[in-house]
């Protein structure tokens, strides 16, 4: 293919895939299956890799992340970002109404006083908002509210998010900003704090706060994981050719971007009234949070004559909604016991509906938290649904309690094992300390062992491991690895097949990678990248039984906290004994030799630029060979650099930059080359 031929294909492909996009991320109508679309991707990056000169960085290609933003600029709104006043009530509405037909010169008690006053009513989406800019149908800049002023620019992080077209399509205005909020929708926070509890991180409060953090990670690839979205509300620019509020969302919709089909265009207050009791009921039943429902003047030349007040328009108003709340008795108190130990109090209640669902059961929290209510068995409390997922006790009713009732005593065992229970200072929780013979702890290891993203043993699933648990055969991960099959077989609904299955699964086990066994066997605290970094620098686990806190804290990402649950972790003999049978058994304790590749001086006065993603190591990875070896890296060309490691997907900028300075190109292939053979 000749330099034309790809470039023409390029601009293809980039539209086949843009259309793509845009049906499934935003109209959530797919239109072509998985495979045939990473097919077009790949043939994309395969071409830009080839042909360098036509890669934008507004290709979908880059919707993978990878840049990484070191700090976030502030930059200053073209348009003050103000935020809503509240409402609460049905008065604040009808009074909201009245003060708009007076601003409006509208005598209220006149019946038949024209022109009329349609409102826009749209959810109030619980995110962030954000300001996106665009110039001749490209994405420009995608800037945070901040203090209102000015906000950071998260462009990098902003363009792997999905729905947000890069490229725009249809008569769209030369030049305009559109806001919108940045959410998380709720499967993709439960699937975060799934992960986070299984390494005994405390979960993230709610999707609206898992928004916020993801959008200021430096990582964009993180980002791009995460399946943020966004929707958006508010069109601005002295381009913009539309009359009314409505019609420039419709407008906006067909040039790509996601608008609420919930959006509704109505002509009284009384319908602005029936929408909202329709969604404070339906809201539950949306796969993201709203926390209220905004309502807008609908016609611009009414919104320029209401205009705004210091901090927010007068032709609008956010109505929130406000939390449910009921109130029930509370029967029981059971005490939950965690994969790490943690204990959670728990509220059994007489079941009650609440936010669309029955309630049954709402987090207690700590024994703290159960002493300032003053809760006890038997009280009438409050229980209230807010932006958490899992209900809260807010307060007793005291009116209603029995003079008998008792004071609520905190367990002082574990309701599970016996054990006594501790509390470590500065600490909420209690815990139960008996991880090696507690049941909910020995299978939540385990379980967390074989889980995907460890030892991916995907035939022992949490029914079988509760089996082998409950029959003696295993106590601990380790045991896991001395199976055999006539064992198995005498358990309930284990035919042959899977028994063989099991078998084979942890055998395969044992191939994988050290990184992986370190995040398996399960340090408190030591998630997916935190054990990377690790294997990394310290590349075996005899070595990392023998580093001490201070070799430890020189690792990027281990502070006071990880080094200090690492370091107890070895430091029992329980721990020490099962990590020397999964030795025995073969599994990987060491770095493989094309990881190990370190530790030299070949690259001694080179200075290196990376740019791009790579096929074989992370950029964090080639950045630690370059250091291990010698060498230096820097974030921009310079006439120092010595080499540009370009990957796949580099900035044009910096290509031109080194052509320019005559720096030279390497691949990740060249620079391997380089270190095996200098
Ligand atoms: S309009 C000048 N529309 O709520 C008008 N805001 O309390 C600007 N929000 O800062 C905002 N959904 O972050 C508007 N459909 C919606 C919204 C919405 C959520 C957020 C937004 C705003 C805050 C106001």
């Amino acid at each position: 293919m000749n330099a034309s031929e790809a470039e023409k294909r390029i601009v293809e492909l980039s539209e086949q895939i843009n259309f793509h996009n845009h049906q499934y991320y935003v109209l959530d109508q797919p239109s072509i299956s998985d495979f045939d679309f990473d097919q077009l991707l790949e043939e994309l990056i395969r071409l830009e890799k080839e042909f360098p000169q036509f890669l934008s960085d507004l290709s979908p290609s880059q919707r993978v992340g990878g840049a990484v933003t070191k700090s976030f600029k502030a930059v200053p709104h073209k348009y003050p970002m103000l935020s809503l006043s509240n409402s609460y009530s049905k008065e604040d509405l009808l009074d909201f109404d009245r003060k708009v037909k007076e601003g409006l010169g509208m005598n209220t008690l006149d019946l038949f006083s024209s022109p009329n006053i349609n409102y826009v009513c749209e959810l109030k989406f619980d995110g962030l908002s954000i300001g996106l800019s665009y110039a001749n149908g490209l994405f420009q800049q995608a800037v945070t509210r901040g203090d209102g002023v000015q906000g950071d620019d998260v462009s990098t992080n902003a363009k792997t998010i999905r729905s947000i077209p890069l490229q725009l399509k249809g008569d769209f205005p030369k030049s305009f900003e559109i806001r919108g909020e940045i959410f998380m929708p709720r499967k993709s926070f439960e699937a975060i704090n799934k992960e986070r509890e299984e390494i005994g991180d405390a979960p993230l409060a709610n999707p609206r706060n898992a928004a916020s953090g993801t959008m200021k990670m430096q990582d964009s690839a993180v980002v791009a994981s995460r399946n943020l979205d966004c929707y958006l509300y508010y069109l601005l620019g002295e381009d913009v050719a539309q009359l009314s509020h409505y019609e420039s969302l419709q407008a906006a919709k067909t040039w790509g971007f996601k608008i609420s089909e919930h959006t509704k265009l109505v002509s009284s207050i009384e319908e602005v009234i029936a929408f909202i009791e329709h969604w404070d009921k339906e809201r539950f039943n949306l796969p993201f949070d709203i926390d209220g429902i905004v309502i807008k003047v609908d016609d611009y030349k009414q919104q320029l004559r209401l205009g705004f007040t210091a901090k927010s328009p007068r032709w609008a108003i956010a109505y929130k909604f406000k939390a449910e709340q009921v109130s029930t008795q509370l029967l029981e108190i059971t005490y939950q016991v965690g994969r790490t130990g943690a204990i959670t109090p728990v509220a059994n209640l007489q079941p009650v509906a609440l936010g669309g669902t029955m309630v049954k059961r709402a987090s207690l929290h700590n024994a703290d938290i159960i002493e300032k209510l003053d809760v006890r068995v038997g009280d009438f409390v409050f229980v209230e649904k807010g932006g958490e997922i899992i209900p809260k006790i807010i307060g007793v009713d005291f009116s209603k309690r029995n003079p008998a009732a008792e004071k609520t005593n905190y367990i002082t065992n574990c309701p599970e094992c016996d054990a006594l229970l501790q509390r470590l200072e500065g600490e909420a929780n209690h815990f139960c300390p008996n991880d090696s013979a507690c049941p909910p702890q020995v299978k939540g290891r385990i379980e967390h062992f074989v889980s995907r993203k460890a030892m991916n043993i995907d035939s022992l699933g949490a029914e079988t491991i509760d089996q082998l648990v409950k029959a003696g055969l295993i106590h601990n991960i380790g045991d896991l690895f001395q199976l055999r099959k006539e064992q198995l077989l005498p358990l309930e609904r284990m035919a042959e097949k899977s028994a063989q299955n099991l078998i084979a699964g942890i055998e395969a086990a044992k191939m994988v990678p050290f990184e992986r066994v370190l995040y398996a066997i399960g340090i408190r605290h030591v998630g997916e990248t935190t054990a990377k970094k690790i294997a990394k620098k310290v590349k075996s686990m005899q070595l990392l039984m023998q580093a001490s806190k201070e070799e430890l804290l020189q690792i990027d990402e281990v502070g006071e906290t990880i080094a200090e649950s690492i370091a107890a972790y070895f430091a029992d003999e329980k721990n020490r004994a099962i990590i020397q049978q999964l030795m025995q058994a073969g599994l990987q304790f060491e770095l493989s030799e094309a990881q190990q590749q370190a530790g030299s001086d070949k690259l001694q006065g080179l200075t290196f630029v990376i740019s791009g993603v790579f096929n074989k190591y992370s950029r964090d990875q080639l950045k630690e060979m370059i250091e291990l070896n010698g060498g230096k890296n820097s974030g921009s060309i310079s006439g120092k650099t010595s080499y540009l490691l370009a990957g796949e997907n580099m900035g044009p900028e910096k290509l031109k930059k080194a052509q320019s300075l005559g720096v030279k190109l390497i691949s990740e292939d060249d620079f391997i080359a380089l270190l095996a053979n200098t």
